[in-house]
């Protein structure tokens, strides 16, 4: 029986202003406006600036996250950034962002786990919370992906985009009036590395010693994404005791619309009750399920008391998945 629950305090997001669309990229690789939207339902991405850093998102993702929970950088103690793309091999962009917030107090450390670091950063800090080792922690997604990216390899270059998004987790004593119920309720997280060829990075500091560029089998990533991804929403529904259909909303991470739908379809899940911003976004790795969030909480279709699970694949393979009641 955990001593302390997560709840929910904030989001924030960050998204870049350059926007690169389809018919852009048409005239950059041999691809077009219509194939990309037919077989990824992606319309446009985000691209960082020159000299624009993950950490420059993060950090302005953080603050908004800070200002809708009404909180400030004083009442953080914990900063866990989910990036696979760091402004530098080290410091983490957690401690910088520490230290650009001036918080002095605290651990900040970043997770790696590709497009399912959302759900792996969300369920440390959901252990730290627990445990009573934290009281407030800031969990981000941020990623320049355009910056690891091949812009002639049309398989991949498509389909990624930068942006950030953080959440404020707080922990409160679950025996408080009302809040049993809410706040991270449960998570799932997987990981089998005989896949690691299937979607990778071509380049590190102790192999080439250089960045690298993304590489995948699209194809062979796709097939396992649907089936895994639903096995960890139905085995996560399980183990809360939650029925599939009395969830609220589904907050997918967001690397194609034919996934999205090929999962809603194998658990009979309404679309309508799935956060797409896949059209506006591209695939942002692990910062595109708390982008999504945000946005369903801005435009007021997520609301508090709103049942919300949270799921993401990524290179690895690594999967995940997590139950949030707001
Ligand atoms: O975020 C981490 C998890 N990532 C994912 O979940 C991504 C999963 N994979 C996918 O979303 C899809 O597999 C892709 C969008 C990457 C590719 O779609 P697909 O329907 O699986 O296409 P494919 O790879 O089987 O390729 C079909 C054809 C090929 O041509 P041939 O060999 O049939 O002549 C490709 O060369 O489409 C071609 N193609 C393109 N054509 C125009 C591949 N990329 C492009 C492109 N424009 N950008």
């Amino acid at each position: 029986m955990s001593e302390f629950r997560t709840r929910f305090a904030g989001i924030g997001a960050c998204l870049p202003d350059r926007i690169l669309t389809n018919d852009e990229l048409s005239s950059m690789v041999d691809t077009s406006d219509s194939w990309i939207r037919e077989r990824t339902g992606i319309r446009q991405r985000h691209l960082a600036a020159e000299g624009e850093t993950t950490s420059d998102l993060a950090e302005r993702a953080a603050r908004r996250a800070l200002d809708q929970a009404g909180l400030t950088p004083d009442d953080v103690d914990l900063i866990i950034v989910a990036t696979t793309t760091p402004d530098f091999t080290f410091p983490s962009v957690a401690s910088m962002i520490q230290g650009r917030l001036g918080i002095t107090r605290g651990a900040a450390f970043d997770v790696q786990a590709v497009c399912t670091g959302f759900i792996y950063a969300l369920t440390t800090a959901d252990n730290f919370l627990a445990r009573g080792q934290a009281k407030c922690a800031l969990v981000i997604g941020a990623e320049t992906m355009s910056r690891i990216l091949d812009w002639t390899d049309r398989t991949t270059c498509v389909l990624f985009g930068d942006g950030a998004g953080a959440m404020v987790l707080t922990a409160e004593p679950p025996a408080d009036e009302g809040i049993e119920d809410r706040g991270v309720l449960a998570t799932y997280l997987r990981s089998d590395g005989r896949y690691k060829d299937l979607l990778h990075v071509d380049g590190g500091p102790s192999s080439t010693g250089t960045v690298g560029h993304l590489r995948m089998a699209g194809n062979q990533v796709f097939r396992h994404a649907v089936t895994n991804i639903a096995e960890s929403m139905s085995t996560l529904a399980t183990q809360a005791g939650v029925d599939i259909a009395d969830i609220n909303w589904f907050v997918p991470h967001q690397a194609n619309q034919r996934i999205l739908e090929g999962v809603a379809r194998k658990l009979s899940i309404p679309t309508e009750k799935v956060i797409s911003t896949v059209a506006d976004h591209g695939n942002t790795s692990a910062a595109s399920v708390p982008l999504a969030f945000d946005r369903a909480m801005q435009d007021g279709r997520i609301k508090s008391g709103d049942l919300v699970l949270m799921e993401a694949l990524g290179g690895g393979f690594t999967w995940g998945a997590a139950l949030l009641r707001v």
